[in-house]
């Protein structure tokens, strides 16, 4: 954690019970509270408050935490926006959050303190430019822009709520308005208003980076503007169509949603966020009263963003357009959607056609029926993909197949895998048996490249790639993660009989790879706080329950622990055994070469002797 100082000062001044009781009214069981949860829909109440260990816990939807996890989830708000508020009600100053030092800021307070000053800097000097763009826009100088946004049909209301101004047509206006305003060229440039003339000189001459264009505020989840986006006026004006903020210390792309800061209420309102392409269709979707639109800011739909979504909600509708482009942009969001977990849907767009195009041609009561009228992702795929390609023949038909199960392959769930499976067959009308051997295939290929890429673990990769999708060895981790946890003793007997390359690097494994690399420095006494971090940043409600009301916690009868314990290490070691004997019989397959091939063997001889030991050796 950054300024753990901080955080414990702001936790031990607030009062778990005092600071829920605000929001839900809480009610004496025992020695703990109980409510109707705040989460989730329910008649009989089962939301507990345990004001002895600061802690709540829902045994309905399984979230659970502490008062800053609480008020995460229930404002909506990022682990700094939870700080902040509970440091407002009990008055403590907070320095701002910084993860890019996270390593060295808690041992260097100058640094961060610095850090923030600077930031403090950048965010005072957006929010001052801004609104010399938007005088810019009602300044002589901006009366052709003024025009321009009016033909698009924004109005007044909408000029305000986005914040639209105007950069001035030349070469050093900003630069002058930075000078005349107290910012030094340094902080112009570290803000990303300035460019210079020779990339590779940075004391070469400083011009402005926005010049004659319409000028959009970009704001992060806080309401903060961190950056800008510059569209251009005329389609034969020089640059790109939109020209953006480069990343700044205030400002990375891929975690900043357009419109996030207007649309989280709508978001957890409607159950659903809206993800359109730009700016002005997030814009047009506001004015039509679609209060729960966001667009990426210049890149792609990362992952981060995904993630991002699901702090409020599970459940993502695309609005793209029908054409190629729009398909393309759908499939790629896949990769960022499918890791965050959430249900896609599809809004159907027809060609070349935007929410913002669709509210000018068509007005604002269109434009709600169209975001409120959702297909289901992979149903839109496939429709797609069969317009796109002659299916009366086996090529065509293997077009389709392969990207459709390209996207099916990449969900987790072999529920919905085998939804989509029977989808293709029935509408492809090949037999169902022959698509489950391709996605078969294809998740093969999948795998085999993703272990690939991540050359550096070498054949750990594959071994990783082989064993993400286990069922199996979640469970295993998960007990063996609620048993370090809970249990000391488990905890070190773990650092010996688990080493790290063991655990997988997804689902628990990295926390509990991390408490037992805590417990290996005499650091046990930490674990809870490293699952408490583990809520605060991926809001997993699995981690609440693990905390709060393990399946092996310290109540558990011995041997039942005991139980668990060699169960969960032997399912763990044995799924290990096996990945690995099938990479060497893979490797062995695979290779022509005589020297090899007998070493291969001889590792192959070791490992399946060696097995039954591995079991035997565990207490
Ligand atoms: P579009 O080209 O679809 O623009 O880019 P748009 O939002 O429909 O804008 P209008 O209606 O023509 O004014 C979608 C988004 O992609 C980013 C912008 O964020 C834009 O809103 N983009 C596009 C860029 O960052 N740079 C570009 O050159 C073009
Ligand atoms: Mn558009």
């Amino acid at each position: 954690m950054v300024f753990p100082q901080v955080k414990d000062d702001i936790k031990d001044r607030c009062d778990i019970y005092e600071v829920i009781n605000s929001y839900v009214p809480l009610k004496r069981a025992g020695a703990n509270y109980r409510a109707l949860c705040p989460f989730h829909n329910e008649k009989t109440p089962s939301f507990m408050v345990n004001p002895t260990r600061q802690s709540y816990y829902c045994f309905g939807c399984q979230r659970g935490g502490d008062v800053i996890s609480f008020v995460m989830e229930h404002e909506g708000v990022d682990f700094m926006g939870a700080l902040g508020l509970l440091a407002q009600r009990v008055g403590v100053q907070i320095p701002e959050y910084e993860p890019a030092s996270r390593h060295d800021a808690g041992s260097n307070a100058e640094n961060t303190t610095r850090a923030t000053e600077r930031k403090d800097r950048l965010y005072e000097l957006h929010d001052k430019i801004a609104v010399w763009y938007q005088k810019n826009l009602r300044s002589e100088a901006g009366k052709d822009t003024l025009e321009y946004v009016r033909d698009r049909g924004l109005n007044d209301d909408a000029l305000v709520t986005f914040g639209l101004g105007y950069a001035l047509k030349g070469w050093d206006n900003a630069v002058q308005w930075g000078r005349q305003h107290g910012f030094s060229r340094q902080e112009m440039m570290s803000g990303g208003l300035l460019t210079v003339k020779n990339e590779d000189d940075p004391a070469s001459q400083a011009y402005d980076r926005f010049r004659d264009r319409l000028m959009f505020p970009v704001w992060n989840e806080q309401g903060r503007i961190v950056a800008f986006s510059g569209r251009v006026l005329t389609s034969d004006s020089p640059g790109g169509k939109y020209v953006n903020s480069p990343e700044t210390p205030i400002f990375k792309k891929g975690r900043i949603l357009y419109g996030l800061h207007l649309a989280r209420q709508g978001i957890k309102a409607a159950g659903h966020a809206v993800l359109c392409e730009g700016q002005m269709d997030v814009i047009a979707c506001h004015r039509a009263d679609v209060t729960n639109a966001v667009a990426p800011q210049g890149t792609a739909f990362t992952e981060q963003q995904a993630f991002l979504i699901k702090r409020y909600t599970e459940n993502v509708v695309l609005a793209f357009d029908a054409d190629t482009a729009g398909v393309n942009a759908a499939l790629k969001s896949l990769d960022s959607l499918a890791p965050a977990n959430l249900n896609a849907r599809v809004v159907l767009m027809g060609e070349g056609e935007d929410p913002d195009s669709l509210m000018r041609a068509s007005g604002a009561e269109s434009l709600r029926q169209k975001m409120a009228d959702s297909e289901e992702y992979f149903r839109f795929l496939l429709d797609a993909e069969i317009r796109r390609h002659d299916t009366s023949d086996a090529a065509g038909k293997t077009a389709v197949a392969d990207t459709f199960l390209e996207a099916v392959s990449k969900m987790k769930s072999r529920v919905v895998r085998a939804e989509y499976c029977q989808l293709l067959a029935s509408r492809l009308q090949i037999p169902e048996g022959f698509v489950f051997q391709q996605l078969e295939a294809v998740t093969n290929r999948r795998r085999r490249s993703a272990a690939y890429r991540s050359e550096a673990k070498g054949a750990a990769g594959i071994l990783q790639a082989a064993l993400n999708d286990s069922d199996a060895v979640r469970k295993s981790e998960r007990a063996l993660l609620e048993l370090a946890l809970h249990h000391k003793s488990f905890a070190v007997r773990m650092v010996t009989d688990l080493p790290a390359d063991y655990i997988d690097d997804t689902g628990y494994g990295p926390v509990l790879n991390e408490i037992l690399a805590h417990t290996e420095q005499g650091d046990w006494a930490e674990s809870e706080e490293i699952v408490r971090e583990q809520i605060y940043r991926s809001g997993e409600h699995s981690f609440g329950r693990i905390l709060e009301a393990p399946e092996f916690g310290s109540d558990v009868d011995p041997d039942k622990l005991e139980k668990a314990y060699i169960d969960s290490v032997a399912k763990i070691k044995s799924m290990r055994a096996d990945a690995k004997l099938r990479e060497l019989t893979q490797a062995l397959k695979s290779t022509a070469d005589h020297e090899t091939k007998r070493a291969l063997r001889q590792q192959i001889q070791e490992l399946k002797r060696s097995r039954p030991a591995t079991w035997t050796t565990i207490r």
